[in-house]
């Protein structure tokens, strides 16, 4: 059994700490940056089965990790949907704005499942590919975030006017949360089918979700989504990211049903394990080292690495970073990271199990 997948499914720790790392596929590896240059388009490499699946393999030649993420990114399912998307270089994502519901209307599933075939057949070339004992993992953007884009029209610091447009227009938002709802249940489904092993929700700018709106954008659209995906396929595990969402990070993931949530950079780890009991169904973490330690590294990269097991000892937890990888990773930073868990867990867990 895949120890990722157990662990999620059982909530229970194993005494091999599983590991991965968001955007372990990306820029900092000189094998992706050689791959990235046969496409102009970012679009277009996630759109390309073989070259996607070659993306997700690279960082496990490289590294002891426990799990692929499959290479893709949050964007493509407004493009999917029939909304314009770019990728610019140095100037991130640039999108036609949907700000009413008759912008909206020109947005359908006509060509939906189509234009996101590619993820699926990605999926199951690297399923065939992988070891059997790692874990593949499917994802999709959560509906809040990818409507900021939407209706942003690109990124942001706050993303006011599309919040400004939200608060003027609760038929417009409510109508593209439904929306985003059954397209990311469909997207994650056929990933699943495809042979996906674990499933995450990236919820990116779920810190800037206002009190006022938490139940409406967070916690209804993931929940329903989840209900779907489980519908279809009730034993896969799915792990949600309310990235900058402080404090509720529990309540959120017991929420909306989840098996695990991941953490960022910002919440102390002693104060999720001091209150992990406190609210209720157990969940798994992930997650939490600030990825800018992990590229200066240092003996502050030792000392937090061994915060976070210390913190989780005992509780159902997987090793990550609080956010992606940044370009700029030292190689060797990734490799000592992992190896201080390996160290770890042999002194502090075998020997105890
Ligand atoms: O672990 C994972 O791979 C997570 C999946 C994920 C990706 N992007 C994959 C990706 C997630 C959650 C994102 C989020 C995302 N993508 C955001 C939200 C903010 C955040 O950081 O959470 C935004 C704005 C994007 C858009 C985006 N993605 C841009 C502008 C680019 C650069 C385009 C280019 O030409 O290279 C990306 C690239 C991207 N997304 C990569 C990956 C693995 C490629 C490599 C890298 O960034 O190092």
């Amino acid at each position: 059994m895949i120890i990722l997948e157990r662990l999620l499914k059982t909530k229970k720790p194993s005494p091999r700490i599983p590991i991965w790392f968001m955007r372990q596929a990306g820029r900092f590896l000189p094998e992706y940056r050689e791959l990235r240059r046969k496409h102009p388009s970012f679009l277009d490499f996630c759109q390309n089965p073989k070259d996607a699946s070659e993306a997700t393999l690279q960082p496990l030649r490289r590294f002891d990790l426990d799990a692929a993420i499959i290479f893709s990114d949050i964007l493509v399912i407004p493009s999917a949907l029939g909304q314009k998307v770019e990728f610019l270089t140095g100037e991130g994502p640039k999108l036609t704005p949907i700000t009413s519901e008759q912008e909206l209307s020109a947005l359908n599933f006509d060509q939906f499942e189509k234009r996101l075939q590619a993820t699926p057949e990605a999926i199951s070339l690297t399923r065939q590919a992988l070891p059997k004992e790692k874990a593949l993992i499917g994802f999709a953007g959560a509906p809040w975030t990818v409507a900021c884009y939407m209706i942003q029209g690109g990124g942001s610091k706050n993303f006011d006017e599309a919040r400004l447009i939200i608060a003027k227009d609760p038929v417009f938002f409510d109508k593209l949360m439904m929306m985003l709802v059954e397209a990311t249940a469909l997207y994650l489904i056929a990933q699943a089918k495809a042979g996906a092993d674990v499933l995450k929700l990236f919820d990116s700018w779920a810190g800037l979700c206002p009190a006022w709106l938490t139940d409406r954008a967070l916690i209804k659209p993931v929940k329903q989504i989840i209900e779907r995906v489980r519908e279809d396929c009730p034993q896969i595990p799915i792990l949600y990211f309310p990235r900058g969402s402080g404090e509720k990070v529990l309540s959120l993931g017991r929420s909306v049903k989840a098996d695990g949530v991941a953490l960022d950079h910002f919440i102390d780890p002693f104060f999720v394990r001091d209150t992990y009991y406190t609210h209720g169904a157990p969940l798994a973490l992930q997650g939490g080292l600030d990825p800018l330690v992990m590229a200066a590294g240092g003996a502050l990269l030792e000392k937090e690495v061994y915060r976070y097991l210390e913190a989780f000892k005992g509780l159902p937890y997987i090793f990550n970073l609080g956010h992606g990888m940044i370009p700029s990773m030292p190689i060797d930073h990734v490799t000592r990271t992992i190896s201080y868990v390996r160290t770890w867990e042999k002194e502090n867990l075998r020997i105890a199990m």
